[in-house]
């Protein structure tokens, strides 16, 4: 069922897609629905560059006939359409659920517009059930990991920090490494952010503030177009 509402949410987005747009492409299950709507409309004649947010995106686009263009060849983007693994109603994210964090910010920060896509059960009152993913860099990952405990401690937050995929850590397109944070309540996403970025070793975090402009979201009773609440 959240795999419809998924596709449904995907393909109302594609809605704000036109001819001739530099568009980014988002990674995750909602984004290949998205991927795939876009195929379609591209195999009847719409005219769009991709720029894809990961290896997988581009292997999807690839695969299915979406012309593709590389960030460093297309710097500046109409619109970026992604999902999330979590928004509120100021349409602050977290997003990284799928390890492409980095790439997903880039790419949305060169655009002039993003749009997140997603089911409804994805937006909460408070950020933070969905634990926060850091990129990190390998070398010295404890250090860093104690750098982000000792942060975490200045918020008040004892949080279970755990290295994605254990003993096989995950390696990202980047070749980093993610840290998922168990935060449960994030009070002051503007202020972690800020602390977690003034630690080296950190490359970034799936918190998204202040950079999505609407959001698709699709459930039982249909989807909903939302911007952010100021
Ligand atoms: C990948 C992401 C995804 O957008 C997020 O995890 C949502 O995924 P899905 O659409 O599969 O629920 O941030 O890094």
């Amino acid at each position: 069922m959240s795999d419809d509402f998924k596709r449904l949410a995907a393909v109302s987005a594609l809605e704000e897609v036109r001819n001739g747009m530099r568009l980014g492409i988002g990674t995750g299950s909602t984004a290949e629905h998205f991927v795939r709507a876009l195929a379609e409309r591209v195999a009847e004649g719409l005219e769009i560059v991709g720029v894809p947010t990961s290896e997988r995106t581009a292997s999807l686009c690839e695969s299915l006939g979406v012309p593709l263009a590389t960030l460093d060849s297309c710097p500046e983007l109409d619109l970026t359409v992604d999902g999330a693994d979590e928004l509120d109603a100021r349409l602050t994210l977290i997003k990284g659920g799928g390890g492409a964090l980095l790439r997903e910010k880039i790419v949305a920060r060169a655009s002039q517009r993003m749009l997140v896509i997603a089911d409804e059960s994805k937006q909460v009152a408070t950020l933070g059930a969905f634990p926060l993913p850091v990129e990190v860099v390998p070398f010295g990952l404890r250090a860093t990991r104690n750098a982000i405990e000792a942060a975490l401690a200045t918020f008040g937050h004892d949080a279970p920090i755990s290295l994605r995929g254990g003993d096989t850590p995950f390696v990202t397109d980047g070749q980093h490494h993610i840290l998922d944070i168990e935060l449960g309540q994030i009070k002051d996403a503007g202020a972690l952010s800020r602390a977690l970025l003034d630690i080296p070793g950190v490359v970034d975090h799936g918190l998204f503030i202040g950079i999505a402009d609407a959001a698709y979201l699709a459930g039982p009773g249909g989807v909903t177009r939302l911007v952010p609440v100021t």
